[in-house]
């Protein structure tokens, strides 16, 4: 299928069918992709909660009352929910691991490579850390890339999404206990297939003309 059919018939899901399931071969494949997700300096800083189970799922859907009620059917009808977090901070722990990470891969072939490596990430995480003083900013931003991955790769293999900023990230990161391991929610996606009570899949795809958001030099 051409990439742009896929961009023009995906859309963001309002109602689920409960009782389908996403394959878990579907589901492998979906984390494979969020894993191999870019990330600036390859920081990969982030975390993904997968609820699969009806319990899980209600423990994701705690937050989504009061005002983000109207996105809490979508976390429990869906298939499956997955929690994109980002982390809090950048320790050197976790740039130790993914340098190590990276020697095991065999990324450093030349005697140099790994010191280079290891001065060149902290360079970026430095400047955003001491510099801009966005480094929350910048972790999300990845975890966005992360979202917009997972959110074609849904698409691509037939299987419908909804992603959610909608909810109420402290009550959510309490449930999950994400803070007290260095992380902070960001944004939910649900898997699964629509219902056929779904008013949003009937709509047409509504986005600016291209003239507007193409400029050609
Ligand atoms: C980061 C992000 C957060 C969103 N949050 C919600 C949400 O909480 N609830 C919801 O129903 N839709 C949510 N949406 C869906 C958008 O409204 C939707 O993507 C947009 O209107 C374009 O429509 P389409 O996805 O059907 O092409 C979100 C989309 C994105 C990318």
């Amino acid at each position: 299928m051409k990439l742009s059919t896929i961009a023009r018939t995906r859309y963001t899901t309002k109602a689920f069918d409960p009782e389908r399931r996403v394959p878990q071969e579907t589901i492998d494949d979906l984390l494979t992709m969020l894993r191999h997700s870019p990330s600036s300096v390859n920081s990969q800083p982030w975390h993904f909660v997968v609820a699969g189970t009806p319990e899980g799922k209600a423990r994701v859907a705690k937050g989504l009352h009061g005002g983000f009620a109207y996105n809490e059917r979508k976390a429990l009808d869906a298939s499956h929910v997955i929690v994109l977090c980002a982390r809090t901070g950048i320790p050197d722990a976790h740039l130790e691991n993914i340098l190590e990470q990276e020697e095991r891969d065999g990324r450093f072939p030349l005697p140099d490579a790994k010191a280079g490596q290891r001065k060149g990430r902290l360079g970026y995480v430095n400047l955003h850390r001491y510099d801009q003083k966005d480094l929350q900013h910048w972790m999300e931003k990845q975890t966005y890339l992360a979202l917009g991955t997972l959110l074609f790769g849904a698409a691509t293999l037939g299987v419908d999404a909804t992603p959610m900023e909608g909810f109420d990230f402290r009550l959510l990161d309490e449930e999950l206990g994400l803070r007290e391991k260095g992380f902070t929610s960001v944004v939910l996606v649900a898997l699964g297939y629509r219902s056929d009570k779904d008013f949003n899949a009937k709509l047409p795809k509504s986005r600016l003309p291209a003239q507007t958001v193409l400029s050609f030099i």
